[in-house]
């Protein structure tokens, strides 16, 4: 089955934001990654609510709100109403992950839950039944451009397990270091959602390296 692929614009051009979103779309990919990092969660500050506001007017397709913020409890709400449809938030982040994905359920929209590389799979486990999306952080979350750790195919595939063993439909996203060889491990692990930066908005020919992650 064809695979999602969520164009992470933390790679994109700024300066031409509207159509780098419109050139990923056009590619094929069916989601928008938009990555905020707080400079405390992570060590480094991308952009926030008043550039995701502008992107959601401009994308069509499903705003992919990945949260690299310490306590993301308290922004939830506003994240909701600046156009996120998932909004994703850490485990290790401090909030309560219960009350977290209950107050973004309350907002109508889908929660996903993250996991650092180093977090085992297992932590997530008591949460997997009341998430939208499990989010397996392939390289350490903060910068773009970074080399997969690949030891994280078996951590898929544990996921993938569990999951299934309790015949849940949960998707599993992965992020960071994704490109057309390490595609195909993270997808035969079990990867239902690929996110890639640098690889797409480098690439020569953007649709065919959304088709190479789809496939
Ligand atoms: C990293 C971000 C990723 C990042 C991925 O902390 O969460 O979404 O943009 O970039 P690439 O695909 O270049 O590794
Ligand atoms: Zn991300």
């Amino acid at each position: 089955m064809e695979k999602i692929v969520s164009a992470s614009i933390l790679s994109a051009d700024f300066l031409n934001l509207g159509s780098e979103i419109k050139r990923a779309e056009d590619a094929g990919c069916r989601y928008t990654h938009f990555d905020v990092m707080d400079g405390v969660f992570v060590p480094n500050i991308s952009y926030g609510l008043p550039v995701l506001k502008a992107v959601s007017k401009a994308a069509r397709s499903v705003l992919d709100v990945h949260l690299m913020i310490t306590d993301p409890i308290r922004y939830v709400e506003r994240f909701a109403e600046n156009g996120a449809d998932i909004i994703t938030f850490h485990l290790e982040s401090g909030s309560d992950i219960a009350e977290t994905v209950g107050k973004i359920h309350s907002l109508g929209k889908k929660a996903g839950l993250a996991l650092k590389p180093k977090t085992p799979v297992s932590e997530a486990e008591k949460y997997i039944d009341m998430i939208d999306m499990l989010l397996i952080m392939t390289v350490e979350p903060g910068f773009g451009g970074q080399g997969f750790i690949s030891d994280m195919t078996e951590k898929i595939a544990a996921a993938k397990k569990i999951i299934g063993s309790r015949g849940l439909d949960v998707p599993i996203e992965v992020d960071g270091g994704i490109n057309g060889s390490t595609a195909e491990l993270v997808k035969n692990a079990g990867a239902d959602i690929l996110v890639a930066g640098s690889y797409l908005f480098k690439a020569q020919d953007m649709e065919a390296a959304v088709r190479t992650l789809a496939e």
